[in-house]
């Protein structure tokens, strides 16, 4: 059985869509300088800190690493990393579910704009397209995300950025969710997050 099948035999048993084959043949998202700095080991052992999932999570997701709808406003942002287990040991395969506010501070709650999942590669890579998100009343910027390994137990966190000065002021922040190596790349910005799952 080729790894498409064991894909899309996974999809359906979790009843979600299936997209065509050729959007999931691609893996140069995983080439290129990006993910060459990712390093080989994770920044600690410390399994990922759970949070809140907020109000605005909506389930059966499109399955894509994009989820900018085209033409959106905002700073292009690329986020990789890797599902690792607290020994350091990539987890294949696993589900990840990104939500977000688009650069607005403005959540799509009718349809699916900054919402998608996508699987981790052998490696337990990940790579999504975004664009960072706006602030909206009360909380600082942050992306949603679940994290699941095929069989396990869901991790509901969120992630954050460096250098934004609500921070200091959302009760539910932690520095622990900061994204790492955040940095421009041309008008992009990019930046890395290691989920390690307890
Ligand atoms: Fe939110």
């Amino acid at each position: 059985m080729t790894e498409h099948e064991l894909t899309r035999r996974r999809l359906l048993a979790l009843g979600l869509a299936i997209p065509p084959l050729a959007a999931l043949a691609s893996t140069d998202l995983f080439a290129g300088e990006l993910l060459a700095a990712t390093p080989a080991i994770a920044d600690d052992d410390d399994p990922t800190p759970a949070q809140t999932e907020g109000p605005y999570f909506t389930p059966n997701s499109p399955l894509r690493r994009s989820i900018v709808p085209a033409g959106a406003a905002g700073v292009r942002l690329t986020l990789t990393g890797r599902v690792l287990t607290t020994a350091g040991k990539p987890i294949a395969r696993a589900l990840i579910d990104f939500w977000q506010a688009d650069a607005r501070g403005a959540y799509d709650n009718s349809g699916y704009r900054f919402r998608g999942h996508q699987l981790t590669d052998a490696k337990g890579r990940y790579a999504l397209t975004t664009v960072v998100p706006g602030l909206y009343p009360g909380r600082t910027k942050h992306i949603h995300v679940k994290v699941q390994p095929r069989g396990g137990s869901i991790l509901t966190t969120q992630l954050y950025f460096p250098g934004v000065a609500r921070n200091r002021s959302d009760s539910i922040f932690q520095s622990a969710l900061l994204v790492r190596n955040w940095r421009k790349v041309g008008a992009r910005r990019a930046a890395r997050f290691d989920f390690v799952l307890g």
